[in-house]
């Protein structure tokens, strides 16, 4: 890994910005197992209002499982969930569910666009059934949202007519379509070449710089955790093991931090 990826200025959130920063959501003893195996073991995270946050953890660590349990698609085993304000255990099933889900955008890890539907359509979709915009409306916000992703001539174009960059980006402008509070990017780089990997994590700052959204990155890429994130929280064995800037981790002296950091600086 070399060393400017760490020193790079990220200017998302200012120092003078830090005082006014308040928790929007926040993570108190979260804990999720599947029969004996127990994938989230008390986590605490708080994740402020504007920053970037990058939750790095090897293949397994449950990362996935930490974002499905964010937007209300898994239940917790314990621990409690508030998001803006709200606990989410408070809510009856689908219907508060439903209306947060409008305050926050996902990538879901591959970019599970629907094969049958059009560029076009698919980034549409959401706002056709969610919202009360006229046709030529929408039709304006898709191409607002293309070119915020610098995809250019591809409205009409299936998925499968994209190559997986591409299909990342378009996916990226149906996540923030809705111009959400907040946007959960799982895995974004996986599949991707390291040039366009580095392209597509260039784009969600400055996606983060032009919107102001609050953004958790989960990856296993240090190198996307390192371009996109304020702060870096490394999953492992069910615990955040660390949380904190590029530098700390960088400079931490945890073993699992330090085989993690060597492997990605190694790896072939
Ligand atoms: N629905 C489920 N039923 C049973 N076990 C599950 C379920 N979902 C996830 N798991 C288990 O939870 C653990 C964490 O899975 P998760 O998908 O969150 O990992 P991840 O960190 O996202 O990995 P990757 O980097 O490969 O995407 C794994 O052991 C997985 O087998
Ligand atoms: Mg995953």
């Amino acid at each position: 890994m070399s060393d400017h990826l760490f020193n790079r200025q990220h200017p998302a959130v200012k120092d003078e910005d830090r005082d006014r920063r308040r928790p929007i959501i926040t993570v108190e003893g979260l804990t999720k197992r599947f029969e004996k195996n127990v994938v989230l073991d008390g986590l605490d995270l708080e994740i402020f209002s504007g920053e970037t946050i990058a939750i790095l953890g090897g293949s397994g660590s449950g990362k996935s499982v930490l974002l499905s349990l964010l937007v209300g698609l898994m239940e917790p085993d314990a621990g409690r969930i508030t998001i803006d304000g709200q606990n989410t255990a408070t809510f009856s099933r689908s219907r508060q569910w439903r209306e947060l889900r409008l305050k926050i955008g996902f990538l879901f890890q591959g970019s599970a666009l629907y094969d049958s539907l059009t560029i076009a359509e698919n980034i549409a979709f959401i706002l056709e059934h969610q919202s009360k915009l006229t046709d030529r409306e929408i039709r304006q916000r898709v191409h607002e949202k293309l070119r915020l992703v610098e995809l250019e001539d591809v409205e009409n174009k299936m998925p499968n007519e994209l190559s997986g960059g591409m299909q990342k980006r378009a996916a990226l402008a149906r996540a923030i379509v809705f111009d959400p509070r907040i946007v959960f990017y799982d895995e974004p780089t996986t599949g991707l070449d390291p040039v366009r990997g580095k392209h597509i994590s260039e784009l969600i700052v400055r996606l983060q710089h032009e919107l102001q959204m609050t953004s958790i990155v989960v990856t296993h890429d240090l190198i996307c955790a390192s371009l996109v994130a304020d702060r870096i929280a490394m999953l492992h064995g069910g615990k955040f093991l660390f949380t904190g800037s590029r530098d700390e981790l960088q400079q931490s002296k945890i073993p699992y931090v330090r085989e993690f950091l060597d492997a990605a600086t190694h790896r072939c």
